[in-house]
């Protein structure tokens, strides 16, 4: 996509989640999410792709304040989380919340160094007034970002068309689950998985590399 049109969706983006943080504070509403339970819910799914290891490394794709690590930490003791956000008022709150731990860094950035796997939770859902094409194209370059920057493996996940019609809102996108599954077979690894059996409106897909 042109470098203009990917620009502005990431000013509009860290403005629209710069406003949730200043309505909401650093909870799951800050982040636009309805409540923890959900937030959760979806990090369960979202870091199945992660392979237990001594040590790994993290990109958190949109970390907002940094939840993710509140999970990863107890699990993967040898973590290093890198978080990275377009909104730097977002970024602002995460390294006050994570100041003392030593192997976290927040980044205000689109686009991380490579680390081991790249998660991503709700970046994709918020269209705002962009078209169907233009946010379409933005999906996919999004993609090839979390697979460039991801060695093992990455996950994300997005609203399912498969929604009730009329909870629908016309500046959020719902995406067709079957054809994202297809494009990253199509172009990321033989070894990706949708889980779309937890209750959202929504549905998680898993690539995983080299396996
Ligand atoms: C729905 S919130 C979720 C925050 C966090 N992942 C969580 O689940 O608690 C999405 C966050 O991603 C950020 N964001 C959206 N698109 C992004 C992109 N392409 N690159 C980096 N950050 C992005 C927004 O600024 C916002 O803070």
């Amino acid at each position: 996509m042109s470098e203009h049109t990917e620009s502005a969706i990431l000013r509009d983006v860290a403005q629209y989640y710069t406003e949730t943080l200043r309505q909401h504070g650093e909870t799951p509403r800050g982040v636009d999410w309805n409540g923890e339970d959900s937030q959760l819910l979806r990090f369960a799914q979202l870091t199945k792709v992660i392979t237990p290891a001594l040590e790994i490394s993290v990109n958190d794709v949109g970390c907002g304040y940094g939840a993710l690590y509140d999970v990863l930490k107890p699990a993967h003791p040898g973590i290093r989380y890198i978080g990275c956000d377009v909104s730097a008022a977002m970024i602002e709150s995460a390294r006050a919340r994570y100041a003392h731990e030593p192997n976290v860094s927040f980044v205000v950035t689109s686009e991380p160094d490579v680390a081991d796997y790249g998660i991503a939770s709700g970046i994709l859902n918020v269209r705002m007034n962009y078209t169907d094409d233009a946010w379409h194209e933005y999906f996919r370059s999004t993609l090839a970002l979390l697979d460039r920057t991801s060695t093992k493996g990455f996950a994300f996940n997005c609203l399912t068309s498969y929604s009730d019609r009329e909870k629908q809102r016309d500046y959020l996108y719902y995406a067709n689950p079957g054809e994202w599954f297809e494009y990253c077979k199509r172009n990321f690894s033989r070894n990706v998985a949708i889980l779309h059996d937890y209750g959202l409106y929504e549905f998680t897909i898993l690539v995983r590399k080299n396996v």
